[in-house]
């Protein structure tokens, strides 16, 4: 892989963090056949719960030494910061998780601890990102149209602090062109059709054709599902999102009714807890949610909602209302990073990557509906 004078200096680099960087990034490169690096606008970090990384995961953290050159956010954590005792974590997990935080922050990373940062900044249409988390991956380059591959914490974290990342795969047009048509017959969930999608695609880019018009918010639960199933990194929707026309029609086509996503219907046992929030409410979202509550009543089973700090905080009034119907709204942690949710037995959810990772990674059962089901389930 061509590289420049100055990229030369940093593998050489004194400072081991930047030496060490440019080696995972070269490494990366060549691996993947890139031939130089470009410049990114921002890196984004995932794999920053406690309960994930443990104490080898935060030594390494704190061993980092040098500043991240563009913006870079981190994902969701393991508990939410301000009513941790509140989910049952323990106070040494909340110790240990205040200095992975710490860790980040004193590289620069912004602690926004959410898998929807294109909700909280601005991402433009052609931008070059760096960012891990699957479903946040997924959303840039499908609906926003921005340009990332699927990164890991490490090659994040690497990307944040040279500025820069290896040409290759989605960052080159060419390759986000569709292999295979998926007709998608009905009005289908958009969180069961990602899932079932992820789970007959292969390494194969979609271009779906779809009944109706999705949101915003469901493009983001059928590619969050898409690729928690499978390797999804990039999908088209014709007439829909933003690069659809930009390629030829695949000739292999797939059909995909109802029928077929019975699958999710396997998914039954009695929540004891309900989680919304995978990946991250909207704040039209949370006005879902409200609006369910208030056609419904109070709540008598455990709904816990996840959304971003900058969302809740911009929201009080809607968050309150929430909550008085019983529900908890928490940030910085999510359903399936937090141990918290371990103790429960079935938890109920609206999304298809909250299903696939929930027995993997807390061991409970998984009940599916849709975000009004969910909340019904919680007040009956
Ligand atoms: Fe986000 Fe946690 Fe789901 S990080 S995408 S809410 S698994």
């Amino acid at each position: 892989m061509y590289l420049s004078r100055e990229e030369e200096k940093l593998l050489d680099s004194s400072n081991p963090t930047i030496a060490k960087s440019m080696e995972i990034l070269v490494a990366l490169g060549e691996i993947y056949g890139a031939e130089e690096l470009i410049e990114i606008n921002s890196a984004h970090i995932s794999g920053i719960s406690y309960q994930n990384i443990g104490d080898a995961g935060l030594e390494w953290l704190e061993d980092l030494d040098s500043e991240v050159k563009v913006k870079t956010t981190i994902n969701p954590a393991g508990m939410d910061f301000q009513r941790w005792q509140e989910m049952g974590i323990d106070k040494e997990f909340c110790e240990k998780q205040k200095k992975i935080i710490r860790a980040l922050e004193k590289i620069g990373a912004k602690p926004v601890m959410t898998c929807t940062p294109y909700y909280l900044e601005d991402i433009s249409y052609g931008e070059h990102l760096a960012w891990a988390e699957s479903s946040a991956i997924i959303y840039a380059n499908s609906v926003i149209g921005a340009r990332t591959n699927r990164e890991s914490g490490i090659s994040a974290i690497a990307s944040g602090i040279i500025g820069k990342t290896p040409y290759y795969g989605l960052h080159i047009k060419e390759n986000r062109a569709p292999h295979v048509v998926v007709n998608l017959q009905g009005d289908i969930d958009p969180s069961a059709a990602g899932y079932r999608i992820g789970s007959i695609l292969k390494n194969e880019i979609p271009l779906l054709r779809v009944d109706r018009e999705f949101t915003r918010d469901e493009l983001k639960l059928l590619g969050a599902a898409m690729a928690a199933t499978g390797n999804a990194a990039i999908y088209h929707i014709e007439g829909q999102t933003p690069e659809w026309e930009d390629f030829g029609t695949p000739q292999e086509k797939i059909e995909i009714d109802s029928k077929d996503l019975k699958e999710l219907e396997e998914f039954r046992c009695d929540p004891d807890l309900i989680a919304l929030g995978c990946p991250h409410l909207s704040v039209d979202e949370l006005k879902r949610v409200l609006g369910a509550l208030e056609r419904t009543g109070k709540t008598t089973r455990e709904l816990w909602i996840f959304t971003s700090r900058k969302i809740a905080e911009q929201n009080v009034d809607l968050i309150d209302r929430i909550e008085s119907y019983g529900a908890r709204v928490f940030s910085d942690t999510c359903m399936v990073v937090s141990p918290a949710t371990e103790k429960y037995r079935c938890v109920m959810v609206n999304s298809g990557k909250a299903l696939t990772y929930l027995p993997k990674l807390r061991k409970v059962d998984v009940s599916f509906g849709t975000l009004e089901d969910c909340v019904k389930k919680a007040v009956t």
